[in-house]
């Protein structure tokens, strides 16, 4: 079952920690397409304040899609603009302003925190972006440590927010403790997204294919295909899950 999306990763070249070049990013896209994934959000870094950051990753991105469009890739991946916002300070006003972009220009946004944040300030971010009427992803959930309390990711979803694990972590070592957790999480169906938070051919390339394949044994035919599919498709229409 190829057709998969990738809502994370860091392929816009020279914007933050990700690819480094154009030729980085057409490399990992290539891998992307060797990986199954047809469609791809790029979401650089930024923090709430960051003034001039999305517009210079929109410059960026217009012309990786340039140089796609005249590669052998053309027609065969296709590619949208999102940021994964760091979430230490509020990102409504920015978002806004048009200073962060939201995921494929949609009203769903991918949120990170440091690892060690508190989960008052987690919840607290989420309940306001959905009180100004954003759909909130929880970028891989599986880093933090306030989320393995019992009851945090409950509470997050009654508030009505998306969780994001790392296609890396699905397929980790068994004896990882954040391989297991996500593991167990899938089986409950409770993941709405995976993304490969690829940075490049340099540091994690992107890999779907083998997480996808693990869904499809251990998890429901309907829910496989609500995360590798339907779900990411609900965002690039922007429509509710
Ligand atoms: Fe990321």
């Amino acid at each position: 079952m190829d057709g998969f999306y990738d809502i994370h990763c860091h392929l816009i070249p020279g914007v933050d920690d990700g690819s480094e070049s154009i030729e980085e990013s057409l490399a990992a896209l290539r891998q992307e397409c060797e990986e199954g994934v047809r469609s791809v959000i790029c979401t650089p870094h930024i923090a709430p304040g960051e003034t001039d950051a999305a517009d210079r990753q929109r410059k960026q991105f217009d012309l990786l899609k340039k140089a796609l469009s005249s590669s052998d890739l053309c027609g065969k991946i296709e590619l949208h603009i999102g940021n994964e916002i760091y979430g230490e300070a509020p990102a409504v006003q920015p978002l806004k302003d048009g200073l962060i972009h939201t995921l494929a220009a949609g009203h769903y946004v991918l949120v990170e925190f440091a690892l060690a944040e508190s989960f008052r300030h987690i919840e607290e971010t989420f309940r306001s972006l959905l009180n100004n009427g954003y759909l909130p992803v929880a970028a891989h959930i599986e880093r933090y440590e306030c989320l393995r309390e019992p009851d945090a990711l409950a509470k997050l979803e009654e508030l009505g927010v998306y969780f994001q694990v790392n296609t890396a972590t699905v397929t980790g070592r068994l004896l990882s403790r954040e391989t297991r957790w996500v593991r167990g999480l899938l089986r409950e169906e409770r993941i709405h997204f995976l993304g490969t938070d690829s940075h490049g051919t340099h540091y994690r390339p992107p890999r779907m294919r083998e997480a996808a394949a693990w869904v499809e044994k251990h998890c429901g035919a309907e829910y496989a295909e609500k995360l590798l599919h339907k779900n990411p498709e609900c965002v690039l229409r922007d429509e509710i899950i």
